[in-house]
């Protein structure tokens, strides 16, 4: 079996801020990942190789094995489900907020039945279960904003980071889902059957983010690294 490490990582703004720091732990790619058309991109630490996905899909990269290790943001592991998967270390970049938010006032009693609009589904109505209260999830792809200015929805769940797509539609904050941050996560056959390598890569991936590194950080998702 080869001890070669294949890493998942969000293309955008999670590749922009982990770029810096997979550079202290040796890992930069041949090409640049931004422009280069190829998907699987060696790097310069030995064995390692990086491919560069949609964030939602990272979570399952590493839980199917495909790859070794990803980095994902900590909403779309609480969407995900943490299913296969460690998550033993939190990087601390891409940090923002997971958040209810609507028009001043919109909550907590609209006349009918609550619809929210998310890209978060599982993890919107999990936080609204916990309150005791069944809501009607919408599903989007982005511009979460839009939809309680057009009446498409009550609220939404998205993530917030300085507010300012909010106010600039006349939107608040009504709650607190998550802090949210990118974190590394593992397959949990390959923290077995790769564990020299694995280690070793964590190890210097704390090292880079100046994070303590953990044993294996229990299962992503719902319960795993707050
Ligand atoms: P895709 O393009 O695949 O649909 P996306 O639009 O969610 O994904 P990004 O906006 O790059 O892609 O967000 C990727 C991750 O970055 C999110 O999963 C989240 O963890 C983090 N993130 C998103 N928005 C912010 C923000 N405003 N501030 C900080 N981090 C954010
Ligand atoms: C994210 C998120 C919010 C915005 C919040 O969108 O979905 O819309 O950032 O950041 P703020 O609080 O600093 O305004 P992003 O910019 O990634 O756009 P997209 O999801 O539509 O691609």
């Amino acid at each position: 079996m080869s001890l070669d490490l294949t890493i998942a990582v969000s293309k955008g703004r999670i590749l922009q801020e982990a770029l810096p720091l997979l550079a202290r732990a040796g890992i930069v790619p041949e090409e640049d990942p931004e422009r280069s058309r190829r998907l699987i991109l060696p790097t310069g630490r030995a064995g390692v190789r990086l491919v560069v996905i949609r964030a939602a899909d990272v979570p399952t990269y590493v839980q199917y094995g495909a790859a070794d290790l990803g980095i994902a943001g900590k909403d779309v592991l609480l969407e995900h489900g943490g299913a296969g998967l460690y998550e033993p270390l939190d990087l601390g970049i891409a940090r923002c907020r997971m958040m209810v938010a609507g028009l001043p006032g919109a909550t907590p009693a609209p006349p009918t039945r609550l619809r929210v609009a998310t890209k978060y589904v599982t993890t919107a109505r999990r936080h609204f279960a916990a309150q005791g209260r069944q809501v009607e999830t919408i599903k989007l792809y982005g511009s979460m904003e839009l939809a309680p200015l057009v009446g498409l929805a009550h609220c939404i769940v998205d993530l917030v980071d300085t507010g300012g797509t909010l106010k600039a539609n006349g939107l608040v904050p009504l709650e607190l889902i998550a802090e949210i941050s990118s974190r590394v996560i593992v397959n949990q056959a390959a923290m077995k059957m790769k564990h020299d390598p694995v280690k070793a890569l964590l190890a210097a991936l704390a090292d880079a983010a100046g994070v303590p590194a953990t044993a294996s950080g229990g299962r992503a998702g719902a319960g795993g690294g707050g």
